[in-house]
Parts: structure tokens; sequence; C-alpha cells
């Protein structure tokens, strides 16, 4: 299938050093989607969902200790522990590759060993990459099949040329006869990147972006390492096309951690007449600057790994459409009529389900019938609002970048950053409460820079740095992209949200497009351009005034209080958090100070 020699003696090493009872290249073909699914079915992992609900879609569940991303398993090796910095796990190198060497020897034995060539990002587009994962799991060579493009048309793009290799083990080998399970893991977990050889070696997890290695792996930590040096951006962003009602269309990225929203505002039905959105991308954006000086921007995957509680005909039809047919289930709950359920998806409750863990479950049991972090997995183009130019390999042009998280209070519902240096700022300063995307507590808050805080393959401190950096050198800084704060999840006195969200998302982005066109349109505050009175349109919207002032409302005592916590965080960093960040920390505290 190939004669690329890196390729063919990494794949022999790695038979070598797992122990395989065989080798399988995948082409990528339909027919062999179906072979992998059926044996699936046959091993009891995959269970095929009643055709006339769901066609050639298929319901898995994990084993209950392997439900999301294990963010204290992850690693960063690099030569030097400065270059992963403060917010990553650091081990050498040498020492990390012996522990996983003695863990891989002879982790396939009895298992068939998976080769997959994949591109993150359209076939020979110059802004994506080519990666070959081995695994011996056949759940993840499904998943990878709609979440990335593979098999024989990679290998033709890639010729000799070179791959970021992705080595990924259940870590259960079948040795002496021993029985398989299900749900295959290990309770030893190691998802571990090598900067210096732009590798991954991932252990143990059969689940999500610990196992979709060109997910989070590659396309985030391994590719943020590759852009710092080679001057592009590699982001945890969606992507979407916005048209007004005139028909002028624009690009808009945003930046929001796991399971705050990113495809919900992905797929977007608006609210407003005459306004439409266009998905591009969910999760992950590759963005390199054009010769026309603007800033372009791909998906590099091929679908969609949303999170499926709360995912409804009422907050994102767009998802609900997209996963009729061709898709895949994990810890979500079954129907007796053999199709999918999750809290949110119905108003009202099936009578009964089988659980996410296998149990029987009515609207009178306690626990959730499918896991907060359950997924779907469906591929991009059946979408029914996939832009028209999401697999354009030059990308599309991003007009503004929008930062975000979970904030019950202070962050106002959108504001504008003064200029890129501070729109950097911004992004440093994100924090948001926990959710189920990694283990850990739920609804803790946390610092979670550019949303990147477990997604950042170097010392965050040099990425902020880079930030600064793409701005300065810009071609052409007047085509940089304005860069808005959004905040959708701020509280009443009573815990409420005070915002309705989803489809209403709409009226925020219509006022940051009238910026993108220069609309006079805002007020300066401390914080940055916040929208004048009547500028955001509420028509129709159940909010009062005093509701919706306190939207914005920004309590300087509180500031201040940001101000001090934000530089004790950034003295985590010490000398490598830029220079241009303490500047823009001095004007906002100057700000609050002359401002009553
Ligand atoms: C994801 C995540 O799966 O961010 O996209 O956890
Ligand atoms: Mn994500």
């Amino acid at each position: 299938m190939t004669s690329n020699k890196k390729l063919l003696n990494w794949v022999n090493e790695v038979a070598a050093l797992c122990q395989p009872d065989s080798i399988y290249w995948c082409d990528g073909s339909e027919a062999e989607f179906t072979k992998m699914a059926e044996l699936l079915v046959e091993k009891g992992t995959f269970r095929k969902l009643n055709a006339s609900k769901r066609s050639n879609s298929y319901y898995a569940v994990s084993d209950p200790d392997d439900v999301a991303r294990v963010e204290d398993r992850t690693f960063i090796c690099s030569e030097n522990p400065e270059d992963a910095g403060p917010t990553n796990n650091w081990k050498d190198p040498k020492e990390m590759k012996e522990l996983l060497n003695g863990l891989f020897k002879g982790c396939m034995k009895g298992r068939t060993m998976y080769v997959i060539p994949f591109s993150m990002g359209p076939l020979g587009s110059k802004i994506a990459h080519i990666g070959v994962e081995l695994t011996d799991s056949p759940y993840v060579v499904c998943n990878m099949r709609i979440m990335t493009r593979i098999g024989k048309k990679v290998l033709d793009v890639l010729g000799d040329g070179n791959f970021v290799p992705c080595l990924h083990s259940v870590g259960f080998p079948l040795a002496d006869g021993k029985a398989d399970v299900t749900w295959p893991c290990s309770k030893t977990k190691y998802i571990v990147h090598f900067p210096a050889e732009r590798s991954i070696w991932s252990y143990g997890s059969g689940y999500g972006g610990n196992a979709l290695l060109g997910k989070k792996c590659f396309a985030l930590r391994i590719a943020s390492i590759m852009a710092k040096e080679e001057g592009w951006l590699a982001e945890h962003m969606l992507i979407v096309g916005v048209t007004n009602p005139k028909g002028e269309k624009k690009y808009i990225a945003a930046a929001f951690p796991s399971a705050c929203g990113k495809t919900n505002l992905a797929m977007l039905t608006s609210a407003l007449p005459g306004w439409k959105v266009e998905t591009v991308g969910d999760d992950i954006a590759w963005m390199k600057f054009g010769e026309d000086g603007r800033l372009y921007a791909i998906n590099p995957e091929n679908g969609f790994f949303g999170v499926a509680p709360g995912t409804s005909m009422k907050t994102n039809p767009n998802a609900m459409l997209s996963m009729t047919k061709n898709s895949i289930f994990t810890n979500v709950a079954l129907t007796d009529d053999g199709d999918v359920w999750w809290e949110g998806m119905t108003d009202e409750k099936p009578k009964n389900l089988t659980s996410w863990k296998k149990q029987a479950w009515t609207p009178e049991s306690t626990e959730n019938s499918a896991h907060p972090n359950s997924r779907f997995t469906t591929p991009a183009e059946q979408c029914p609002v996939i832009d028209p130019a999401w697999q354009d390999p030059r990308g599309v042009p991003i007009s503004a970048i929008l930062f975000g998280g979970r904030r019950s209070n202070f962050v106002p519902l959108v504001y504008e950053s003064y200029n890129w240096q501070h729109g950097v700022f911004i992004g440093a300063v994100v924090s948001s409460e926990t959710t189920a995307a990694a283990k850990g507590e739920v609804g803790k808050l946390r610092h979670d820079p550019f949303a990147m805080l477990p997604f950042c393959g170097y010392n965050m401190g040099d990425y902020f740095k880079h930030w600064v950096n793409i701005g300065k050198n810009a071609p052409n800084p007047e085509m940089l992209p304005k860069i808005f704060s959004v905040n959708w999840f701020r509280k009443d006195e009573e815990g409420k949200f005070i915002w309705p969200g989803y489809g209403e998302n709409i009226r925020v982005l219509s006022w940051i497009f009238d910026r993108l066109n220069n609309e006079n349109n805002f007020m300066t505050t401390p914080i940055g351009l916040e929208p004048i009175p009547n500028s955001l349109n509420i028509d129709g919207l159940n909010i009062s005034k005093e509701n919706f002032e306190k939207l914005f409302y920004i309590d300087k005592e509180e500031g201040l209080k940001e101000i001090s916590e934000t530089l004790e965080y950034f003295s985590l960093f010490g000398k490598n958090i830029p220079s241009e960040l303490y500047q823009e920390l001095e004007a906002i505290q100057t700000r609050f100070e002359t401002t009553d």
C-alpha cells in the first residue's frame, strides 16, 4: 500500500514491541467500516441501532472507569521541563520511553494491530497535516473514519513524506487464552506527547480524546508546537460563517472550553429573521496567514464528536438532524425500540430505557440514563448547515475571534478588545467552571486560557507570547481579526441563567457583525468596548431591563479582585509571561481607577 520507509519501519518496530497476532492496513472504504462494525457487534462492543430509526448507526457503552479525557495522566515529555510549563505534567522523555516500552511490550497479544493513515484537514490542503495511528481497537478505527479522512487516499498524498506517528493501545492483551471484554481498557493510563519527535503514545483508554489521537493529541497538543515553530495557530475553536439579512458573509472563530456550547454555536439556528449561520467546524481551527494578509482557517476534522446530553431539536436541531444516520453513540441510553436517548433530548422522558450502565432505567430512577460526557460521532457532511467552503483547502478568512467560558458572574455577555494585544490578554484570562468532559470535579472555577489549558503542548507563557507575536508580525495588521469576549452563562441572585442562549446568541453575533463593519455601536469601559444601549437587539425577548443591565454590570471591587488574582496566576509562569500581558493588566487597573 505504501513504500514510505519511515512508515514501514515504524510499523515493523511497533509490531515487534506490541506483538499483535496480525496487522491490518485500513483502506478507509465503506465496506471496511461495515466489516469492522460487524466485528464489534459480534464482540458485543457495538449494538446496531434500529435502522428504521437511525440507519447504519451503532451504540456502545464504555467501561464505567473510562468515560472522559484523563488530564492528570496526560504528559508533555519535552527535553526541558520548562518547555512543558507549569500547566502540563512533565516527565523526562528517556524515562518515559523506558516506562512506555515496558507497558507496550506484548500489549497487543491476541489482537489485530490496525494501521490508520489519516489526514487532519482536506487532503492536499497546505494547512493540512498527515498522521498515522496504530491501534488495537476496532472501535477507534470506526470513530477515526468519521472524525478524520483515512485510508489509501491519505497514503497516496503522503508518498515518501513525513507524518506524525500516533501509537495507541487499550492495554488489555489477550495472552494465554485470556477472554476479551466488550470495552477493553486498563487501570493504568498514559497519554504522552514527545515534542522533539512530534510523536504520541497513548495507553490504557479507549475513550474520545484519549484514543482518537488525531483530535486533542495531534490537532492541538502536537500541532500547537508545530504552529509556534512555523508561525501559525492551532486552536480549540469552532468556525462559523455568519450571513446578515443583506447577504453579507463573515467567518468567525470561537474558543470555549470543553462542553461549553461550541457545537451549539457552530450550528446555531438564528432566532432573528434574515440571519444565517453555517458550520465549518465545531472544535478545532488551524489558522495561517494567506497571501492577502488575512488569517485563513481550516477545520482539521471530518466529523463531530459532540456531547449528547442537552442536545435536542430545541437547543440544536442541526446536530440532531446530522446524526440521523452513519453515526456512533457512546454512553448514552438505549430505548426499547433500539434507538438512543439522553437527558434533555425530549421534554417527556421515555418510560423505560437501558442506561449507559446497562441497567433498567425509568423516569423515577435517581441516576441519569446517559453519562454527562456521553457522545455522538457523526460525519460533518451530514450537517444540514455545513458551510459550502468547509472543505476548501485554502480555508476561510477569519474576521473575528471570540473567547468565552462558563462564568456565572463578572464576565459580561459580550465586549470587544481595544486591540489585538488586549485581545490576547482576554484569551489569557479566560476561566471557566469545569464540566464532565474531563475526569474530576464538575463546576469548579479554573483558569482555562484560550480554552487550551488541557491542550497546549508547550509552556503556556510561551504560547501567550506566540499570540502576541502573531499580532506583531502580521503581514497586514489592519486585516487581523477583531477579538471579543462572550459569556452566555451569567446567573442572577437565584442562580438562574439570565441570557436564554442557543439560537438567541445570534443577537450577540449580530452586534459583533456590526462592529466588524466598524459601526459606532460601542462605549468604552475599563475592561473593553461594550454595546451602547439599544445597539444589541433584544426585541421579543422575555428579559427585563434590570436583568439585561445585570448581564453587563461590571463591579469595580470585583474587577480589582480579578486583577490581583490574575497577577497571581501570571506569576506561575515566571519569566515566560510576555511583558505585554502585564502592560494590559496595568492599563485595565488604570482604567478602573480612573472610572467611577
Ligand atoms: C472534546 C473536548 O471532546 O474538548 O472536544 O473534551
Ligand atoms: Mn473540544
